[in-house]
């Protein structure tokens, strides 16, 4: 009885797995671009936007990624709405094999942007004391240059790339043009430190900042940390959209990953999203009773 209640699960576990994707493809192009706030510039159509969809999926069996296509399309959902005269690039940091890098790569030529990509190309550095998911993980996520720029060439747009390689300590500080969206997807808190502290400023009045490492708490908690943000740049968090379990993207997860099976979770309740914030969101809690206040 307990064989086969289990055998009958895992064909349903498999038939989920195959069949979830594609039935779910037209409702996420529904739901991400059912919205008003799109620019009348980029003059969009349900069957390009169909179009994309289908193809940032397509790619997402192509090339080994640490991200899901849907990710990719909510931040092509979010630049739609910034007008297509506002100057500014999109960055992305960490991008393994380059699926990502791919994905984005036609979103920006979508939107008619420019494509920073900075990456070691050497794989995760060491971590650090405080890295509790990822800490023995030098070298993971290996994505040469040249495979990279490959994967981009077969499958994205290499016209709207440029690649700077190095640790983040080394090349961010050099960085200067102005960011309408950048993607961190970097595991570590150094390095998710390095990013901010070095993106930021350049980040235009409403732009975005993505997250992969939305799934773990403890790397959602800077984009919440009065302590970080003053100390860094005089100003209140910006909270983060998404915050361990990823904005609803047609599939639930209830989380804590660890206790889940990460991306081996059932089929309906993985995390295959993301997370966001913006320059001119809040995450900062105010209150105080008076009386507490007045104690003072
Ligand atoms: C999880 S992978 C990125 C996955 C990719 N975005 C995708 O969706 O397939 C993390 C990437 O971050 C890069 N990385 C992490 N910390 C870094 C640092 N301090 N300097 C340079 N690259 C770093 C690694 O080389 C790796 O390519």
């Amino acid at each position: 009885m307990n064989d086969s209640v289990t055998r009958n699960n895992l064909q349903l576990n498999k038939w989920i797995k195959r069949a979830w994707p594609s039935i779910i493809l037209p409702l996420v192009v529904l739901f991400l671009f059912h919205n008003r706030n799109i620019h009348p510039g980029y003059n969009v159509s349900w069957w390009k936007l169909y179009k994309l969809a289908r193809r940032l999926r397509r790619n997402g069996k192509s090339i080994k990624s640490g991200s899901s296509y849907r990710a990719h399309l909510a931040m092509a959902a979010k630049l739609l709405e910034i007008s297509p005269s506002t100057e500014g690039v999109v960055v992305e940091c960490g991008c393994f094999k380059g699926g990502s890098t791919a994905n984005l790569s036609i979103i920006c030529d979508f939107v008619g942007r420019d494509l920073i990509i900075y990456d070691s190309f050497e794989g995760l550095p060491s971590g650090g004391p405080n890295d509790r998911y990822t800490r023995d993980a030098q070298g993971h996520f290996f994505g040469a240059l040249d495979t990279v720029s490959h994967n981009v060439e077969k499958f994205g747009v290499l016209e709207r790339c440029s690649f700077r390689k190095g640790w983040f300590i080394d090349t961010l500080p050099e960085h200067v043009e102005p960011i309408v969206l950048a993607f961190l997807d970097v595991d570590y808190q150094a390095s998710i430190h390095d990013c901010l502290v070095n993106l930021w400023p350049h980040l235009i009045d409403k732009g975005y900042v993505f997250t992969d490492d939305y799934t773990y708490t403890d790397l959602c908690a800077v984009y919440f940390s009065e302590e970080f943000w003053q100390r860094e740049f005089g100003t209140n968090p910006p909270g983060l959209i998404g915050t361990g379990t990823g904005i609803a993207m047609g599939q639930f997860f209830v989380g804590p990953l660890m206790s889940m099976g990460g991306n081996r979770a059932y089929p309906l309740q993985s995390p295959a999203s993301t997370a966001y914030t913006r320059k001119d969101y809040t995450g900062y809690w105010g209150y105080r009773r008076e009386n507490e206040e007045k104690n003072e």
